[in-house]
Formats: structure tokens, C-alpha cells, sequence
């Protein structure tokens, strides 16, 4: 991710006591340090699968040091794969033209990166990637949001089954989904600080309430389903932004916008990073788990005109160019933090044979501001008066993040087929 080609804004989020250049010194040197690692953890790769296209291989070969994830927005005049009468599993949540989004420019850009061309979905070449496997979406909804996408960019091949009941009554917040043609299983389990969290609000739970967090304890809700999966996309990010409580060890070691004197304040990259690092170290302590691990990074808000909760809004229609981008501060740190958490793992995971993988999302949609459903997408459990420029409407720019995973899994695969030649 080439965030250093990026300029850093003034931002009433800065860190008041680092100064600027520093910062940005030390990201560039982090950032940096980080794109060699990410790219080199193909190198075991257990994602093997039964049919090798070798068209597609040779075009991936081809470009195989290429970062996917770095590149621009340009028009694409063929619009969506998919639009909300040939998807009907869109929720009203994300469905802007259903709500009467009135532009649709938004649907005509398709992302290039700056070293090769990221190819478009396929979904039959997808369902056969994962033919007899299971994909898990861990986290918050913008992960759930993801799996969305993923179903509607299958749809036109395959209808799966809704088996939800089979696994809990749950049915908003955990949902299975059964494609009983190629034995795929896609699941979405709800846990959006991947840690054990509870209200501790004494007026209940809101937008804003404060929660507790349990950082060095693990939320069992996806953590005890999790070894049967063969891929695992891990989302977090806007509920660390809520007050809260910290507890290690099952004591308070601090709190987040408490605003309690006697209680140390620390911030939310405090949480962020420790919810990685247990929801990580707990990936590797499963001694039956043998799947691929991914994080999905920092999926960036583009609140404008006013704060989420003081009538901001996201009415553009278009992508920024880089040139009008101005990443604040707080999505860097955000980022960071969870790399050099995803950077761990993918060290300790080598010594376990088990893989850890970057779908790095941020930059890509840090320059989205148009994709968000803003008033456009519906909820009914949901304060319909504050705009929502969290999520991404479907269709929409985050098909572009299957795109990404779909890449991926082609990677993965080339890496066996190199393994089989050489046994040959
Ligand atoms: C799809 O969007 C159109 C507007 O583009 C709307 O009229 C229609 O009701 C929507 N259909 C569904 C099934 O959401
Ligand atoms: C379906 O896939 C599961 C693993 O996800 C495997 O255990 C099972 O044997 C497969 N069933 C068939 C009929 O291939
Ligand atoms: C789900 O449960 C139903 C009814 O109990 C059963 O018929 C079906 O085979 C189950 N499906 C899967 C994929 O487990
Ligand atoms: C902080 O002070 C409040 C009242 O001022 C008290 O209720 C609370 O228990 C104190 N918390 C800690 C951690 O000492
Ligand atoms: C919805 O949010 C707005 C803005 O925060 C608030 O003024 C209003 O009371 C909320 N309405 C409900 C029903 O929660």
C-alpha cells in the first residue's frame, strides 16, 4: 500500500504531541518495511484446488509481484455485475437504488492497479476455487457487507440455500449460506471486536453507548466455530470508535472517552491492537484449525458536513483523484496498527504452517467517497436519520474487494501448481 504517496491532511484527529514530519517519517519506514513481508507470504501455500485453468494462471504468473492493491479508479462503462433486480438477496440496508439513490455514476469505475490489471470476477472460476470449502466472514458488518457482495456476484451462476436455522436462531447476525452444487459453504459470524465485549451502559445499548472489553479474551461466539473453515476474513474497525471499558486479566487497565477521572484514558489503537493480536494468537492456538487467515483492512468512513451523530453526511457522486484525497490520521494509525498485527501472525503463523493473507482494502476505498449508501439505504431497526457513510451500497465499490479475494485464491493456487510441477 503506497500510503507515502499520500498526503497527510491537517486533521482536528492528529496525535497533538508527534510532530508531523515525524510521523510521517515513521510511517513511510513502517509502511515500507511491511510491503516486503506481504507480498512474500506465498510461500506454503495450502490452497489447493481440483481444476487448474492454466490461461488464468499464466496471466496471474505473468504478474506475480504485482500489488493489486495499489492502483486508481477509472471508468468502466459495462456498470455492475449485478443490479438489485438480478440479486435478491440484497438487504435493504445496502440497497441505494431501491431507496432512490438518484446518480449512478458511481457504478462506472472499476479499479486498476498501477502495475497490472486485476481481472474481473468470475463466478464460476470462484465456485471452483472453493468447491468443497467454507469461507468465514468474522467481524462487524462491513465484513457481513462483503459476504453480501460475494452472494450477488455468485447469484448468476448458483442460488444457495439458506441454512442459518441449521446452526442458530440468531438469523441478523449469523447467517450460513449452503451451495449445494459445489459443497461451499459462506458464513458471517457476528463479532464486531472479535474480543468479549458487553454493554455497560446503564441506560442500554445505542450507537454511542459504552461497552466493556474483554482485550485478552476471546469471543467465543467465532471462536468456537471457526476451526472447520478453510478461509477466514476478519473485519473490525468503527466499533472501536464507541466509549469503552478495558479489562486484561479481568481488571480495568483504562478506558477509551470514558470520561472518568480516576480511570487512565487510553486510546482506540490500544483496543484495536490488542483485539487483533488475541483474535490472532487465538488463529494459532487452534490446533485443529488449517485454514487460510485473511485481514481485511481498515475499511474507511467518509463522513462530511458535520460529525456521524450531527447530521454528517457522503452526497459525493464521484471518486477522489489522489490529488483531492487527504487521508486523516486516524484511519494511518488504524491501518498500521492492525499490519503490524497481521505482521505477527504471518511470522508466527510460518512457524505453524499456517497462513495469514492481506485483503488490503483501505487505500482502494479511502477514495470511494461516493459508495456509501448515505441516506439511501434502509434499516428497520436503524436511525434512519443518521446517514450512513460506513457501509457500501450494492452494487457498488466493494464488489471490488471479491475481485481482490478471487485474485488471491488464483495466487494461491499457482503456488500449487508450481509444487505439483516440481514433483513431477
Ligand atoms: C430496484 O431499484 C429500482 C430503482 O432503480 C426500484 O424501483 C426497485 O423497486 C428496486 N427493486 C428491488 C427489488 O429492490
Ligand atoms: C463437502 O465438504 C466438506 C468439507 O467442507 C467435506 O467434509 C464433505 O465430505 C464434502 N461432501 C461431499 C459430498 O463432497
Ligand atoms: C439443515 O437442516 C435441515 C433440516 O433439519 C436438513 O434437512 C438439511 O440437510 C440441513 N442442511 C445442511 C447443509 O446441513
Ligand atoms: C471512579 O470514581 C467513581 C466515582 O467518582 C466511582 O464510582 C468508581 O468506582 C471509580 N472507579 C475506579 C476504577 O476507581
Ligand atoms: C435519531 O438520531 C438523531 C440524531 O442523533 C436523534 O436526534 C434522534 O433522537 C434519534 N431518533 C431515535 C428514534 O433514536
Amino acid at each position: 500500500m503506497k500510503f507515502h504517496d499520500i498526503e497527510l491532511p491537517n486533521e482536528k484527529n492528529t496525535t497533538p504531541n508527534i510532530p508531523k514530519q515525524v510521523f510521517l517519517l515513521a510511517l513511510i519506514l513502517i509502511v515500507l518495511t511491511i510491503i516486503p513481508l506481504c507480498l512474500n507470504n506465498d510461500s506454503q501455500s495450502p490452497l489447493p484446488s481440483p481444476k487448474i485453468n492454466t490461461n488464468d494462471l499464466k496471466s496471474i504468473e505473468s504478474e506475480e509481484k504485482c500489488d493489486v492493491f495499489s492502483g486508481k479508479w477509472v471508468p468502466f462503462s459495462q456498470g455492475p455485475y449485478y443490479t438489485n433486480e438480478t440479486c435478491d438477496l440484497i438487504i435493504d440496508q445496502q440497497n441505494c437504488m431501491k431507496f432512490g439513490r438518484p446518480n449512478t455514476e458511481f457504478l462506472n469505475w472499476r479499479w486498476k492497479p498501477d502495475e497490472c490489471e486485476l481481472p474481473l470476477f468470475d463466478a464460476v472460476q470462484f465456485l471452483e476455487l472453493v468447491r468443497g470449502k467454507s469461507i468465514a466472514f468474522v467481524g462487524d458488518s462491513v465484513g457481513r457487507n462483503q459476504m453480501q457482495s460475494l452472494l450477488c456476484l455468485l447469484v448468476g451462476v448458483v442460488h444457495p440455500e439458506d441454512i442459518t436455522l441449521n446452526y442458530t436462531s440468531d438469523t441478523t447476525n449469523f447467517k450460513r449460506w449452503f451451495y449445494a452444487d459445489y459443497n461451499f459453504t459462506l458464513a458471517t459470524l457476528w463479532s464486531p471486536f472479535l474480543v468479549k465485549a458487553s454493554d455497560a451502559d446503564p441506560s442500554g445499548h445505542s450507537y454511542n453507548s459504552i461497552m466493556n472489553l474483554y482485550l485478552d479474551r476471546v469471543d467465543e461466539a467465532w471462536a468456537a466455530e471457526i476451526t472447520i473453515f478453510d478461509y477466514v476474513i476478519f473485519s473490525a474497525g468503527q466499533w472501536f470508535f464507541r466509549p469503552l471499558m478495558f479489562y486484561e486479566n479481568d481488571e480495568l487497565v483504562g478506558c477509551y472517552k470514558c470520561q472518568q477521572e480516576n480511570i487512565t484514558e487510553l486510546t482506540q489503537y490500544y483496543g484495536y491492537r490488542k483485539a487483533f493480536r488475541t483474535a490472532f494468537r487465538t488463529i494459532l492456538s487452534l490446533k485443529d484449525y488449517k485454514g487460510v487467515t485473511f485481514l481485511r483492512t481498515f475499511s474507511p468512513a467518509h463522513f462530511e458536513n458535520g460529525d456521524w451523530n450531527k447530521g454528517g453526511n457522503c452526497v459525493r457522486t464521484k471518486p477522489f483523484t489522489k490529488e483531492e484525497l487527504r487521508v486523516e490520521q486516524y484511519i494511518m494509525e488504524m491501518y498500521l496498527t492492525q499490519m503490524e498485527e497481521q505482521r505477527a501472525a504471518t511470522k508466527e503463523g510460518r512457524k505453524r504452517g499456517l497462513e495469514f493473507r492481506l485483503l488490503d482494502t483501505t487505500e482502494a476505498m479511502l477514495l470511494r467517497p461516493d459508495g456509501h449508501p448515505n441516506h439511501y439505504g434502509h434499516s428497520q431497526d436503524k436511525n434512519i436519520t443518521i446517514a450512513d457513510c460506513v457501509h457500501w451500497c450494492l452494487p457498488g465499490p466493494i464488489d471490488t474487494w471479491n475481485e481482490f479475494l478471487l485474485y488471491i485464491l488464483m495466487e494461491g493456487q499457482l503456488t500449487l501448481g508450481r509444487k505439483l510441477q516440481k514433483n513431477d
